[in-house]
């Protein structure tokens, strides 16, 4: 209701009566001053005048009915422990494919590896439940889309350099701006859900994580709309569910700064130094090892150990090794 009442305010422009708002929306004059006043308690600037109500400003603000079309979808959290926890929670519970939990402040944030993600006032916070039709094997082909159209949406809405380091990182020239977490249950050959975190340096100041952190707001010299972005990337994503999966891998290569590039992998056992020459079917990284013989590694931290001077050298390095194959 909130988000079909903003909408209707919007788009008219001008003062609308309660009466007209009560019409259209099929709810009594009581119910809409409720919901207008709830609107105003967080943040929305909406006049009343003589003649009805006038929309003046909005907050920076991720509120379900920021989101109109997908508002029963996102759940909002001012504060929260991490959205993976009630993400797996809701998805446990039956929640639909989807659903989005959304956080302004997370205490205990979670990275890869164990590591915490910092979760500060101004950075985008959020875990979508997904539950494809895919098996479990395939399950990694929706990260791939993930940081694939997060790169992508990001470069179209702001002209930042985003590109994605293997597996999901995006990087703006060598700086993280964005990470991603997943999580996934299968009841025997069925996905029950896949659910990704994902972290975005927006209007927050990622210092704390290091010099190799940035945000969009150093990037770009202001701050940005949380909820512009999170529609944006929500949609490109639904889009690019609806057709199949097969060439993930592919569209993901036009979008990674890692092949071609010297890099050093850290898994939980185990530490590989080489160049990445491929990202195979199965979505592991498959290097180049000094002594020639080749390794595919499925998960782990990528570093890539010399800085990249030129980009279209490392894809060029890319392109004639698949063209000669
Ligand atoms: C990484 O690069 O290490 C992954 C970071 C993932 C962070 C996001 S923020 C939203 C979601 N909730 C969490 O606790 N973690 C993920």
């Amino acid at each position: 209701m909130k988000a079909s009442i903003l909408q209707l305010l919007q788009s008219e422009n001008t003062v609308v009566s309660g009466e007209a708002l009560s019409e259209k929306l099929g709810v009594s004059r009581v119910s809409i001053w409720k919901h207008i006043q709830k609107l105003r308690e967080n943040g929305y600037g909406i006049e009343s005048t003589a003649k009805g109500y006038r929309f003046v400003s909005r907050p920076e603000s991720v509120f379900p009915w920021d989101f109109p079309g997908r508002e029963h979808l996102v759940r909002h959290y001012p504060d929260t422990v991490s959205t993976m926890d009630i993400a797996r929670e809701m998805a446990r519970n039956g929640c639909p494919d989807s659903t989005v939990v959304v956080a302004d402040r997370q205490a205990k944030g979670r990275g890869r590896l164990n590591r915490e993600w910092h979760s500060s006032d101004g950075g985008l916070y959020f875990t979508m439940v997904l539950r494809p039709e895919l098996p479990p094997v395939f399950s990694f082909r929706i990260n791939f889309a993930a940081s694939h159209v997060l790169a992508t949406t990001l470069r179209q809405m702001f002209a930042v350099n985003a590109r994605v380091k293997w597996p999901n990182d995006i990087l703006v020239d060598g700086r993280k701006l964005s990470g991603m977490l997943s999580e996934m249950e299968a009841e025997g050959e069925r996905v029950s859900f896949i659910n990704i975190g994902i972290g975005l340096n927006v209007n927050n100041d990622p210092a704390v994580e290091g010099s190799l952190a940035v945000s969009l707001q150093e990037l770009l010299g202001r701050k940005t709309s949380r909820r512009e972005i999170l529609t944006r990337f929500l949609d490109a994503f639904d889009e690019r569910r609806k057709k199949p999966l097969d060439s993930i891998i592919d569209e993901w290569k036009q979008d990674t700064i890692t092949l071609g590039q010297r890099v050093k992998i850290v898994t939980v056992r185990h530490e590989f130094e080489g160049r990445a020459v491929d990202v195979d079917s199965t979505g592991a990284l498959v290097l180049q090892l000094d002594d020639g013989s080749m390794e595919s590694v499925i998960y782990g931290d990528c570093f890539h150990t010399a800085p990249q001077t030129d980009q279209q050298e490392s894809k060029s390095i890319w392109n004639s090794r698949t063209n000669s194959t």
